[in-house]
């Protein structure tokens, strides 16, 4: 129907006859002469319809925004001072010598060019929401990486396999999506949270090098960088190490980057290990654009008279710590307000500071109503270990370990921002040295910091029961800019080392057996060593888009209580259906 994209008629087709398909995006009457902005998926091309040519003229007063027009027409040269340097196509324009309306459409329910329309209503007409130039070019952007990350694994001897989503529950941390089975009644399938048993047996089976694009399915708390159903780029290999594993996947994420955004990321990426994460950046996800740091106060406190430090102090669970604002003493007290607001919202009971006005005159030269609870060598000593100089600013957590990371952390962030310090674009790092386990304090057990198959670093079962709380395991994340993108691990391959990590986790023999019995088998019958990691590809291209939430690089997002609005998914079925399936509800809603 069509001889060109509307976005590619240029100079280069001046005086040459075109045919062109797309959507009325804008119609103008400017004085008898009527301009139609004719779009598709590569742009935008200007159509003047004349008066002289009669039936074009007569279709084109009947086009409305949005309406499927099929134009034939011939490319000529904007007149002298109507060119637009803002389009590819803004030096030409098609004079037009057919116009058919193909189709007509309603009036909108919102304007395609009103960026405020509300996400509500841009999802429950995701297809007219998927017509802005924005969505096309963020959907295109992550085809395009899809693409690349394929061929790059592929010219590395990976090979595409797909495993089953019907399946049984995988153990990634979150909830299961459930299907139930007419066949079996009383019997359901899991939707998977991650492909990660099967690829495990893929390596068994031999295949030495897999990877897929696969659906993954969590029912958790969404947030903006988490959806119920995303994408993972899974991968596995055999007969690497971590460090094998580790630098053949930064060297794929560095050539997709430099084919598809000409970025160059670090070679190689920096490690860091989860410990000096925390201890840093309060994260194990450190945004290391951001060149503020967290400095330990904790051995400092455990004898100052000032309860709020000195409790958490001298609590092993507990820690104290400070974060040097550079040229923070001109924040104002209503701005501390806020971040004082800010981290009570992570759990912080407040935000105690010192305004550092002049280093040398000691106690003197420190504002804060804080300081007089203080000695002066404990002051010395915080001033020395934080680098301050005049002019800066300290705040100060004090609380368990957890509250203080997530609140100085989070304001680490926020201030970076707020300030301005974001250094670079990008800033990617492999975090190492995972501990195995961590303990939960609610209900009283271990759990797996990655998953139940992630190696430790020892190959002794003993080693790794008597002492789980210290053990480290073989696990890495990949970190871009604050955000986890990926995450894997080197796998136990021996049945002995599998049984032992899941009896400290809880799971019994009986439990292990009658959840876990085919990969306790198939590690049995020759299981090679292997390891891999899953980017989460939604994550990925969300930063490489430079959007703030996932759900605006996914074609049909769900909102944030995991409902389609579009379709209305979830929704009421027939009894009919349920008898079939052998479900009677506890109670109808
Ligand atoms: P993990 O659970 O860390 O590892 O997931 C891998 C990556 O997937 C992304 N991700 C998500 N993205 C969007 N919405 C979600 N709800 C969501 N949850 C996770 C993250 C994360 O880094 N089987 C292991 C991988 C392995 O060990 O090989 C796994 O699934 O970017
Ligand atoms: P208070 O003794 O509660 O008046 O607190 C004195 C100062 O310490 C105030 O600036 C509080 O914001 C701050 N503060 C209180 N609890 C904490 C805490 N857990 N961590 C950091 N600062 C705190």
């Amino acid at each position: 129907m069509r001889s060109h994209y509307c976005g590619q008629v240029t100079e280069t087709l001046l005086d040459q006859d075109v045919t062109l398909c797309g959507w009325a995006h804008r119609r103008r009457d400017h004085g008898g002469v009527i301009f139609v902005d004719l779009r598709d998926r590569e742009g935008l091309v200007q159509v003047v319809i004349d008066p002289d040519v009669p039936d074009a003229f007569a279709s084109a007063e009947r086009v409305r925004n949005e309406y499927v027009l099929r134009v034939i027409g011939r490319v000529r040269r904007r007149p002298e001072g109507t060119e637009n340097p803002n389009l590819p196509t803004g030096a030409i324009e098609v004079l037009a010598r057919e116009l058919e309306i193909v189709n007509r459409a309603e009036p909108l329910p919102f304007q395609l060019d009103d960026d405020d329309t509300s996400e509500e209503v841009r999802l429950r007409y995701r297809y007219l929401d998927l017509r802005r130039p924005a969505m096309q070019e963020r959907l295109r952007l992550r085809a395009r990486v899809i693409g690349a990350l394929r061929r790059l694994l592929e010219e590395r001897g990976f090979l595409d396999i797909e495993t089953p989503m019907l399946t049984k529950a995988t153990p990634e941390g979150a909830r299961d999506y459930l299907v139930p089975s007419r066949t079996h009644p009383g019997s359901f399938f899991a939707l998977p949270q991650s492909p990660q048993l099967f690829k495990q047996l893929l390596m068994m089976a031999g295949f030495d090098r897999y990877y897929q694009v696969v659906r993954c399915f969590r029912d958790e708390d969404l947030r903006a960088d988490r959806q119920p159903e995303f994408t993972q780029l899974d991968i596995e290999t055999s007969f690497l190490d971590e460090q094998g594993i580790t630098d053949l996947m930064e060297d794929v994420i560095r050539r997709m980057f430099a084919e598809v955004l000409a970025v160059e990321l670090p070679n190689p990426f920096p490690r860091m290990p989860y410990e000096t994460a925390i201890q840093r950046y309060g994260s194990d996800k450190p945004d290391l654009r951001i060149p503020l740091e967290l400095t330990e106060l904790s051995d400092l406190m455990a004898g100052v008279e000032f309860k709020v430090f000195a409790n958490p102090a001298n609590d092993p669970n507990g820690r104290v710590a400070a974060l040097r604002v550079p040229d923070g003493g001109k924040l104002t007290r209503r701005e501390i307000d806020v971040y004082t607001e800010f981290v009570g919202r992570h759990g912080a009971k407040g935000l105690a500071y010192i305004k550092v006005n002049d280093v040398a005159a000691g106690r003197e030269g420190l504002q804060a109503p804080i300081v007089k609870f203080l000695p002066d060598e404990v002051l010395a000593k915080i001033l020395t270990r934080t680098g301050a100089e005049n002019g800066d600013l300290l705040f100060f957590g004090a609380d368990s370990a957890k509250v203080v990371n997530d609140a100085l952390g989070a304001l680490r962030i926020r201030l970076g921002h707020d300030l301005g310090l974001v250094k670079g674009e990008w800033a990617p790092l492999w975090v190492v040295n995972f501990p195995m386990f961590e303990w939960d304090e609610h209900d009283q057990r271990w759990n797996a910091l990655h998953h139940p198959f992630t190696a430790p670093r020892t190959d002794d079962p003993a080693e790794v029961q008597a002492n789980p709380g210290r053990c480290l395991s073989r696990a890495y994340d990949m970190v871009l800019n604050g955000s986890e993108i990926g995450g894997g691990s080197v796998r136990i391959h021996r049945q002995e080392m599998q049984n032992m990590v899941f009896e400290l986790l809880g799971i019994d023999a009986e439990e292990a057996r009658a959840k876990f019995g085919f990969l306790l088998d198939a590690l049995k019958f020759g299981c090679p060593p292997h390891g891999g990691l899953a980017f989460g590809l939604d994550r990925l291209v969300m930063l490489m888009a430079g959007v703030a939430s996932i759900r605006d690089v996914m074609a049909f997002p769900k909102t944030q209580s995991a409902a389609c609005l579009l379709t209305q998914a979830p929704a009421p079925v027939t009894e009919t259906q349920l008898r079939d399936l052998n479900i009677r509800l506890r109670r109808t809603p």
